[in-house]
């Protein structure tokens, strides 16, 4: 059976912090998804073709492609916009979703949301710790600094730095 992880977010825009958990999961699945998903709840800074194209361009400058080219796991980058994130990962024939943990904050939030998706299409959730480098890194916080005309370059890639310079 092929493992597959989805790592969804709204990466408005992508972060350091994102970068280092797709960097860690895709060696740990055949499959990684990172999977940009719409949230009508949030109003957002990017437009979402520009975040995807984003989270492809870093990916590559990244070097994670390479993995996949090693023998490790592959990375797709995907978007979802109509449904619930679960019909992505059925859909996909995915078994896991992979959470950022940068805080017990985070715990806090996401436990209820893995409880739903489990109940929904019994998909569990796996939550990495962000590595210590990066647990003050969010993408509001980078959104603030950036509409704020700030130097955003030591929280997010460089693909990321250059456009919204
Ligand atoms: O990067 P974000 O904004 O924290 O990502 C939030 C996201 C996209 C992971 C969250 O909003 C989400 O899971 N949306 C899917 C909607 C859904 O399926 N909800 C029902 C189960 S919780």
């Amino acid at each position: 059976m092929q493992r597959i992880a989805v790592i969804p977010g709204s990466f408005d825009p992508v972060t350091l912090g994102h970068l280092d958990v797709i960097g860690r999961t895709c060696h740990l699945f055949d499959e990684t998804h990172v999977l940009v998903v719409h949230n009508p709840a949030k109003s957002a800074m990017l437009p979402f073709a520009d975040r995807v194209r984003l989270l492809e361009e870093s990916i590559e400058e990244a070097g994670l492609n390479e993995v996949a080219a090693s023998g490790g796991g592959k990375i797709v980058v995907a978007s979802w916009s109509v449904g619930l994130l679960v019909d992505y990962v059925t859909e996909v024939g995915a078994q896991v979703l992979v959470k950022g943990i940068r805080s017990s904050n985070d715990v806090t939030y996401e436990t209820p949301m893995a409880i739903v998706n489990r109940n929904l299409a019994g998909v569990e959730t796996m939550m990495i710790v962000t590595d210590p480098a990066h647990t003050h890194v969010s993408s509001s916080l980078v959104r603030q600094v950036a509409s704020l005309a700030g130097d955003v370059s030591p929280y997010v890639p460089p693909a990321v730095a250059r456009f919204l310079k």
